[in-house]
């Protein structure tokens, strides 16, 4: 479990993975207000540069060697804390918006890629999902408005990577289906915004040019020369297991277990994540979503593993505690209903609170009173948890 401490420090003791909380003393003429995570050396300049000399902060303490692991499955391997991996993971993950960006804009354009730069960037994924999966799961929920198509993919590609590692698929597998989430939805680029902005329902012919994403992201695949099994995977994301799916009708026996992967991890982030129009759902919702399309359309046994794996309260989701918190879910438990939370907002005096975090099955005064979806709360949720220190 990831514990923290407080302190006064002056600005030469700040460093990266401190949570500042509150400004003490400074100069200058632009006063620094907020607070949040420090996740990079130029942070710290900047602050520096902006006049800050004292500050009162959090500080992680990473657990002793010895620490028993709690959680089952995945998580009792991890070699790196919470709080140390997690730095790096939101460089991966605003690399990976960059980096899926760039590749919609070269397709979007016609022009070809470098296929060697996003199979390198999944692997980086891996890399920080084998040492602790937590960190990069969090930032799945981490949404900016508006950036739905690059966040989607990029989400898919951790989502899957975890299940994989989760099923104990070797690095290869979990590298390539990380890949194939990670470029599943490139053809898109090629669809009229009218059609794939569309907020209302969409025609027959509509909806048609948009199922027409999968056949041009695969000529974009093979254009590219990527790996056979990686474009078989990639092209059977919306087939289904009562040959429904599209663009082939492909039956049960035609669909890989890496295609009905990507279809149950592409189905779930797609429910989860908050469109322009509308709030996306509770991880709950959308898994009761999911189960009720197998086994017709996607693989019972596969998802009964994915919600095992996902847990309850998948990491990064928010909760409302029985004491009238909120907290975000960052470590499974073996108990699923009992996972490790960080407090961080208290609904009561509607305010933030030093963030802390609590191991539900080691403390019975507090639990789980249910899901929550920041949409519901007029908080900057995204601001408090990934923004860092800005002025
Ligand atoms: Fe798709």
């Amino acid at each position: 479990m990831n514990q923290s401490i407080t302190k006064t420090i002056t600005i030469n003791g700040l460093r990266p993975g401190m949570v500042v909380i509150e400004i003490i003393e400074q100069s200058g003429a632009v006063k620094v207000t907020s607070s949040g995570r420090v996740t990079s050396q130029s942070m710290v300049d900047s602050l520096k540069a902006k006049g800050v000399k004292k500050l009162r902060v959090s500080v992680p303490v990473d657990p002793p060697e010895s620490e028993p692991a709690a959680a089952p499955h995945t998580h009792k391997h991890d070699k790196t804390s919470f709080n140390t991996e997690i730095i790096t993971a939101e460089k991966l993950h605003r690399q990976g918006k960059t980096l899926q960006s760039e590749l919609l804009e070269a397709v979007g354009n016609g022009l070809s890629f470098d296929e060697q730069i996003p199979r390198e960037f999944s692997q980086k994924l891996v890399a920080s999902i084998n040492r602790n999966p937590d960190a990069l799961l969090c930032l799945t929920k981490i949404k900016e408005k508006d950036d739905y198509l690059l966040e989607h993919s990029l989400n898919v590609a951790i989502i899957l990577a975890h299940f994989a590692r989760y099923l104990g698929m070797n690095d290869e597998e979990v590298v390539a289906l990380a890949h194939a989430g990670f470029l599943h939805d490139l053809g898109k680029i090629q669809v009229a915004d009218e059609i794939l902005h569309k907020r209302g329902k969409l025609t027959d012919a509509e909806m048609d040019e948009m199922k027409n994403h999968v056949k041009y992201g695969i000529d974009v695949l093979e254009e590219a020369n990527m790996d056979g099994h990686l474009i078989r995977i990639v092209s059977e994301h919306h087939e289904r297991l009562d040959g429904l799916g599209y663009p082939h009708g492909k039956t049960a026996a035609e669909i890989s277990q890496h295609g009905r992967m990507l279809a149950i991890a592409d189905m779930y982030d797609a429910l989860t994540a908050d469109r322009c129009y509308k709030p996306g759902m509770t991880s709950q919702k959308a898994i009761k979503i999911l189960l009720s399309e197998a086994p017709e359309k996607l693989d019972k046994n596969l998802l009964e593993n994915f919600v095992k794996c996902m847990g309850i309260f998948p990491v990064g989701s928010l909760v409302k505690l029985s004491n009238k918190k909120l907290a975000m879910v960052v470590k499974q438990n073996a108990s699923l209903a009992k996972p490790v939370v960080k407090v961080f907002y208290s609904l009561g005096g509607g305010h933030f609170l030093e963030p802390k975090d609590i191991d539900l099955s080691q403390d019975d005064r507090v639990s789980i009173e249910s899901a929550a979806l920041a949409s519901d709360y007029d908080i900057d949720f995204n601001a408090f948890f990934q923004r860092s220190v800005t002025v």
